[in-house]
């Protein structure tokens, strides 16, 4: 019997990622996916633990699910709530306690039990709770995908962290680092591909520490420079990316595949964190400011266009206005083309949580819209600087406004153009004509640069002199 499913997903790429392989366990116990949760016979909060704010949401959100779920069973139907992802992980024993509404919970490591969860939680009215991690990889596990990702596609590669920045919770809700073998990453890309995929991103907490079995086997290992290089091969891709990358797990091999494969993308998004080496010791980062710097020098050594992304910590326990300033003083030198910034938040069992000198909330605030105006300024100068440049832009949706195509450039940038659904999934040249904030805007070209004007695209006025 068909039953409807509903997930909503919080957090990084990677809890994405999860969401679809949570519809592919699913599946074959006859759930369908459906994109609103009124009526739904599951549905599953993947949930996110990285900040505070993110982990309130899960609570907000759940007080609406019960009274959908009383509704439900009051038509006589049953809703089963599940609670997936970091927050569950963390703290899944609270969410059992302060919401026995809830029927099961599980973390980012026993979602492949998923069949035998639901059975279970049929007969616990007091829910179920699976926080395990497990000795098995749940990828041994989990079904083929059973619906593609369409044009752009993640696929997991390494899970988990043992770096234990002292902020940071991802160590101990992801678990231990893991690396999948090489031979099934690749037989996941050409299955990705088989749907439609024509853009992969590998994915990972830490991608670039990525170390697996090589598809031979024989105990040879390979590393992400060498794995980027065989997927990038597979017949029908046309672009690869990975992240998220550590700057101290960034090989020479992978730095400099962004020289030699032509399908890895010239954008790399490579967090630092803050400016300062006194901070980076007390966030355990493992790396100094001058080794990032010298990571982003000899990656545009090897692909000079090569652009730059990264998250940002404002006010870290001991943060000085000093220390502030060194971050400003780093993103000045390296020129973002777009970056990620948050306010330092403690959070439970880290042990950033438990120092002196947290900063107060002002200062945060302050420091915060500081960095953001200066990132937005250099997003800004970096979309503009693409003004009257043609570039590859590989075309996935409808823009907002009808007549209008939306794309991404190789370094991420919405890219709009006037066209038809027939551009969808073509990578096509586009001379960009404009630079905003968050987006450019361009027309298409032909192999002769001349412009393509789409036959049913709306004429410019004529100028009347
Ligand atoms: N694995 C990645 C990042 C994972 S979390 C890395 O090593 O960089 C994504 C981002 O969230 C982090 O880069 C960091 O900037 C931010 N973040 C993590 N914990 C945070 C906290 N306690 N407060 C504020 N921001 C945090
Ligand atoms: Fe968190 Fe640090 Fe691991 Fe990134 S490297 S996931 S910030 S502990
Ligand atoms: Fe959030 Fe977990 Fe990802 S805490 S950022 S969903 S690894």
């Amino acid at each position: 019997m068909s039953k409807t499913l509903f997930i909503k997903t919080w957090g990084c790429q990677m809890n994405v990622y999860d969401s679809a392989r949570m519809a592919d366990v699913l599946a074959p116990l006859g759930y369908r996916p459906v994109d609103r949760p009124d009526d739904a016979d599951m549905v599953i909060l993947n949930t996110c633990h990285i900040r505070e704010k993110a982990s309130e949401k899960v609570f907000s959100e759940l007080g609406r699910l019960r009274a959908l779920k009383a509704r439900k069973a009051a038509g006589g139907g049953r809703m089963v709530l599940a609670v997936a992802g970091c927050v569950g992980q963390a703290e899944g024993a609270e969410i059992m306690a302060r919401a026995p509404y809830v029927d099961l919970v599980f973390g980012p490591q026993t979602f492949h039990r998923l069949p035998e969860l639901v059975t279970r939680a049929d007969g616990h009215p007091g829910g179920v709770l699976d926080i395990e991690f497990p000795a098995e990889s749940k990828f041994d596990f989990l079904p083929e995908e059973q619906t593609g990702q369409g044009l752009s596609a993640f696929l997991a590669v390494q899970e988990g962290c043992d770096k234990f920045c002292t902020f940071c919770v991802v160590p101990y809700t992801r678990g231990a680092e893991f690396s999948r073998p090489a031979g099934p990453i690749l037989a996941e890309a050409r299955r990705l591909i088989h749907s439609g995929a024509r853009e992969i991103t590998l994915l990972g907490q830490n991608v670039n520490a990525w170390h697996g079995e090589a598809p031979a086997g024989g105990g040879r290992h390979w590393g992400l420079g060498r794995l980027v290089r065989a997927v990038a091969e597979l017949d029908g891709l046309l672009r690869l990316r990975y992240t998220t990358s550590h700057p101290g797990d960034m090989d020479d091999d992978l730095m400099s595949a962004h020289g030699e494969v032509p399908g890895l993308m010239p954008f790399v998004h490579l967090p630092v964190q803050s400016g300062s080496d006194g901070i980076l010791v007390a966030m355990n980062r493992r790396h100094t400011v001058d080794d990032y710097r010298r990571r982003v020098d000899r990656l545009r050594h090897f692909r000079a266009d090569l652009a730059l992304s990264s998250d940002f910590i404002v006010g870290f326990p001991g943060e000085s206005d000093a220390d502030f300033a060194a971050t400003l003083g780093l993103v000045e030198q390296v020129g973002y083309a777009q970056a990620y910034s948050f306010k330092y938040s403690p959070r439970p069992g880290t042990p950033a949580a438990e120092l002196d000198r947290q900063v107060p909330e002002t200062v945060r605030d302050e420091r915060l819209t500081a960095l953001q105006a200066l990132l937005n300024r250099q997003q800004l100068a970096f979309n503009r600087a693409a003004v009257g440049s043609v570039m590859p832009v590989l075309f996935d949706r409808p823009g907002r406004r009808p007549g209008q195509m939306l794309g991404r450039s190789p370094f991420m940038q919405a890219v709009h153009v006037a066209g038809d659904d027939a551009l969808s999934g073509r990578l096509a040249e586009v001379r960009i004509l404009a630079g905003h904030p968050n987006s450019l805007s361009g027309c298409l070209v032909g192999r002769d640069g001349a412009p393509v004007v789409p036959e049913d695209a709306p004429r410019a006025p004529e100028v009347i002199a």
